[in-house]
């Protein structure tokens, strides 16, 4: 029986489609492909249903989940695996593949909310020196924070919040003079901090780790920064005077460590700032009261329970 008409016309038209998005979508290359199939390699169990979809030679057809890539070059630009952090039930399990790092032409690379994605960061992610964004937060990453990763010049966003990360912030950071963001809370952080000058940083979160040592004054020259966080830890000595010098800063916590001395008078004169946490250290009133709970006379919330010695 010979096919009816509207059959080959369909198909006709369904070939047509295939053809010019072929035109305009180089598939991608195959180099990528073959860093992309390595991660996949490494996960033997996926809830999150992702990678089901990484099939087929072109990840850059766009029904590879997460893919993004270059419409000129079929180079993949973008990695975004976002997990859900409410639900358990999702997650990846496995480690992070260091065929990532092959990855040469990568911009953003975002694998959060796994969960019981382990293993250690791959040294070879210092070869992605185009990379703005590196994203890994809420997984259960283990190991140092590498050392390359300061040849990331052109890193604006570095987030690792909500890891297993162990030893020191490593000091190679400090090359890293685009940075905006840095995110390294709710990990095992030890060590004192020698921070860099980074003048661009607007954002630095480092609560619950274990730093320790004093607040470096360093940290009173980054003058865009507008969040600062560096609670839960065991900072010792006093609060730098240099922190008042953060005109734009809109939130300061400094809470549960083992600062000592007084409360810098100066601290009254950041008029950006909305929220003061300094509760559970060993600091001086410089509010003449010792309770939890909002301080008259100060433009800001201050959140604050001294122990005296
Ligand atoms: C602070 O931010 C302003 C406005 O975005 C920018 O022009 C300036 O270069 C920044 N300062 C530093 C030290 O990066």
């Amino acid at each position: 029986m010979p096919k009816p008409s509207w059959v080959f016309k369909i198909l006709t038209i369904l070939s047509l489609f295939h053809l010019s998005q072929a035109q305009t979508t180089p598939s991608c290359s195959e180099v990528d492909r073959a860093a992309l199939i390595g991660f996949k390699a490494r996960i033997f169990k996926d809830t999150s249903g992702i990678l089901s979809s990484w099939v087929g030679k072109d990840c850059c057809s766009g029904d590879w989940v997460g893919i993004q890539c270059d419409a000129v070059t079929g180079r993949v630009t973008g990695v975004v695996l976002q997990g859900s952090s409410g639900n358990n039930a999702l997650y990846m399990k496995g480690i992070i593949s260091p065929t990532l790092g092959e990855l040469k032409l990568l911009k953003v690379l975002v694998i959060s909310g796994m969960k019981k994605l382990s293993g250690v960061i791959p040294s070879s992610f210092s070869g992605l020196i185009h990379l703005q964004q590196l994203v890994l937060e809420d997984n259960s990453l283990k190991g140092t924070i590498p050392v390359g990763l300061g040849q990331l010049k052109s890193l604006q966003t570095l987030s690792l919040s909500g890891n297993y990360l162990t030893g020191p912030l490593p000091q190679t950071l400090g090359n890293l003079k685009n940075l905006l963001q840095i995110n390294l809370a709710r990990n095992s952080l030890s060590g004192t901090l020698k921070f860099p000058n980074l003048g661009s940083l607007e954002y630095l979160d480092l609560s619950y780790n274990m730093l320790s040592g004093t607040i470096p004054t360093v940290l009173g020259l980054q003058s865009n920064m507008t969040f600062l966080d560096l609670s839960n830890n065991r900072f010792s000595g006093q609060i730098p005077d240099s922190l008042c010098n953060l005109k734009n800063l809109v939130d300061l916590s400094l809470s549960n460590n083992l600062l000592t001395g007084q409360v810098p008078a100066r601290i009254g004169q950041l008029k950006s700032l909305s929220t003061l946490s300094l509760g559970f250290n060993m600091l001086k009133s410089a509010f003449g009261s010792f309770e939890w709970g909002v301080i008259k006379g100060y433009p800001f919330v201050i959140v604050y329970r001294s122990f005296l010695q």
